[in-house]
């Protein structure tokens, strides 16, 4: 649409990227791949916006190096102390880590495998203390071929070993405290907590009860058993966490035999006859011939409240059902609750969901099932630097009968299938989305797309075989008459935003690190970027791990490195205690990969034992507590 249409944009705005980019280069010189250009262009976009545009710059540590180790790193002057590991306990009567005795029975009271997203949640409860709190921390997944010697494969085909495959996903609440400077975790915590695989998770929203998720188990499609491939998340401002099921295809065999009436649903979530997984042998619920409906009951956002270790888990299926990579909570100005979320596939949309009713800051149990109810919308990126929100409304537009919707629960389970029909802009991979909370800016990492062709090439997508990321900055209009005290700036809730591209990935010597997954603001309202680079991370030579990044002033969009992991590990979960002293971060899958000789690492010879670096034990996934020696803000 032609800009001259657009209601969003304010009348004192800048040109978009895209304008500045037409008026500057040929068409065909931006399909070059002008990358410099583009960059310099994204500087300028929004540099004489407003007197915070000028300001920034204030991270002050020396940036590490890119060299990629066996051992992690944290820039001088900051200590990273590893605070809980893989198979550490976490219930009472856990036993400690034993690599011979890696079984469900321990596992299920164990720290989990491929820690990912963490927050800190204060203790008391709506305090901002920052030396006492919960650390909730999700388990994505797990690698058979890491944890027991022998395996070949990703899944176990074993029976005992698939049930602690089972019971090492999921979460953690474990109780931390700080003394004396150093982080600890408090034993036997009447706070701590294991979600697994089959922990009992009540569903919610306009999908509970709904045909599609009623299964034998559970004929009223009402209780489901675990929470699975838990990536990352949010928290919301009445206490509670977030935690968002990405991958579960993984864990389910779609066989050929099966033509039933959730074939295509499936398909279109990349589910295979052959998982990595191999828990069909155990379960018959993962089996899709055997309970095609169970898969309906994945790939939610489920809300847990850390502070009651007896509540039930709750899916929130108002929030849509795809691979969601996080699930990031701001109040708006009108005090509805808005969650964004990536659906982290090449070509996927990015999300929104507004709820109907608004935040009270007061009653916690008043905004107990506010994610219940509400509007999910799909981002369309115009080419004039316009988006549009698109209400994936049942019975308007295409989201009819007439296309397979029957009613509102279909849409939601099918909501991949609901936002292409309504044109919403592929993306190159939607990973983690977060706010500035000084500016209303929303911020999307996009990790990857090498399936991209030049052909497809677009605004938001400006690089074809993209094996490096960007990252994509949507400002959303102004929030106009009196907005609620705990809103960020800016209308979450309009029809129309504009994007520009942040940064373009791809060179970190220069600041541009490539593959931005999960990102945080800390409290001082300060961009972090954390990298995964798969397997380009070997090929590179450069560590993943954690980027501080300027989002104002003159060094906008460029990056430098706190923290690097060890070999083979991606970063993954950063979050901040309130006063911005510590940075969490999970080191997930150390040691896979390639090892240093280019050799692929095993069990046996893994590309390093960190962090333990003992004879015989392998790497262990572990959250790494980041603090300044001096006691000031992590990053200066
Ligand atoms: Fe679980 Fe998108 O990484
Ligand atoms: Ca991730
Ligand atoms: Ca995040």
């Amino acid at each position: 649409m032609a800009a001259a249409h657009d209601d969003s944009r304010p009348a004192e705005s800048p040109p978009t990227l895209e304008e500045l980019a037409r008026a500057r280069y040929s068409r065909r010189g931006i399909l070059a791949g002008a990358t410099a250009g583009f960059a310099s262009l994204a500087l300028s976009r929004f540099a004489h916006a407003g007197p915070d545009e000028r300001q920034g710059g204030d991270f002050r540590f020396e940036p590490l190096g890119l060299e990629l180790g066996e051992d992690h790193r944290v820039a001088k002057g900051h200590s990273a102390q590893v605070l809980m590991r893989w198979g550490d306990p976490v219930l009472e009567g856990a036993p400690p880590f034993d690599p011979a005795r890696v079984t469900a029975e321990a596992q299920a009271r164990q720290f989990g495998t491929s820690n990912d997203f963490t927050a800190f949640m204060p203790l008391p409860r709506g305090s901002d203390r920052s030396d006492h709190g919960l650390l909730c921390v999700n388990h994505e997944s797990a690698s058979a071929r890491f944890m027991w010697p022998g395996e070949t494969k990703r899944g176990s085909k074993r029976s005992e070993r698939i049930a602690a495959e089972m019971a090492a996903h999921g979460h953690s609440v474990i109780e931390v405290r700080r003394e004396a400077g150093a982080w600890k975790v408090v034993p036997d915590s009447r706070y701590a907590r294991r979600i697994t695989a089959t922990t009992p998770i009540r569903l919610a929203g306009p999908v509970r009860g709904h045909r599609r998720v009623r299964t034998a188990a559970d004929p009223k499609g009402e209780l489901v058993l675990g929470s699975l491939c838990n990536c990352a998340g949010g928290t919301t401002p009445w206490g509670t966490v977030l935690i968002a099921e990405e991958n579960f295809e993984n864990y389910f065999r779609l066989p050929a035999e099966y033509q039933g009436p959730e074939r295509d649903n499936l398909t279109a979530l990349t589910f295979e006859e052959t998982p990595p997984f191999r828990w069909y042998r155990a379960d018959e619920r993962f089996d899709v011939g055997k309970e095609p409906r169970e898969p309906n009951r994945f790939g939610w956002v489920v809300e847990l409240d850390p502070y009651d270790p007896d509540a039930t888990p709750v899916k929130r299926t108002a929030l849509g059902r795809f691979k969601h990579e996080g699930a990031t909570v701001v109040v708006n100005g009108d005090g509805r609750v808005v969650v964004y979320s990536g659906d982290d596939e090449v070509f996927q949309y990015l999300y929104r969901f507004v709820s109907s009713g608004r935040h009270d800051p007061e009653g916690r149990e008043a905004n107990r099932d506010l994610l219940d109810s509400g509007t999910l919308y799909v981002a369309r990126l115009q080419a004039s630097g316009r988006v549009d929100w698109l209400p994936l409304v049942w019975g308007t537009g295409p989201l009819t009968p007439a296309n397979g919707f029957a009613d509102a629960g279909d849409v939601l389970i099918e909501s991949r299938r609901a936002a292409r029909l309504l044109g919403a802009t592929p993306l190159d991979r939607p990973e983690d989305v977060e706010v500035d909370p000084r500016t209303g800016r929303i911020y999307v990492m996009l990790t990857n797309n090498v399936l991209r062709t030049p052909a497809q090439i677009d605004g938001p997508n400006p690089r074809a075989f993209n094996a490096e990321g960007q990252i994509l900055e949507i400002a959303p209009p102004a929030f106009s008459g009196p907005r609620a005290d705990d809103s960020v700036p800016g209308h979450h809730g309009a029809p129309t935003s504009r994007w520009n591209l942040f940064m373009l990935g791809g060179d970190p010597a220069k600041g541009r690190p490539a593959n931005p997954d999960n990102a945080v603001f800390d409290p001082r309202g300060r961009l972090w970027i954390a990298t995964d680079q798969g397997s380009n991370q070997a090929r590179r030579g450069v560590p993943d791990g954690l980027w501080a990044c300027e989002t104002r002033g003159p060094e906008r969009g460029r990056a430098r490195l706190l923290y690097a992991c060890p070999r083979g590990a991606e970063m993954c979960g950063p979050s901040f205690t309130p006063d911005g002293r510590t940075l969490f971060v999970a080191v997930q899958h150390p040691g896979q990969g390639r090892r240093a000789d280019g050799s692929a690492a095993s069990f046996a010879r893994p590309a390093t034992r960190w962090p333990d670096f003992a004879a015989q034990r392998p790497a262990r996934c572990a959250v790494v507590a980041i603090t300044r020696d001096d006691g000031g803000v992590v990053g200066g």
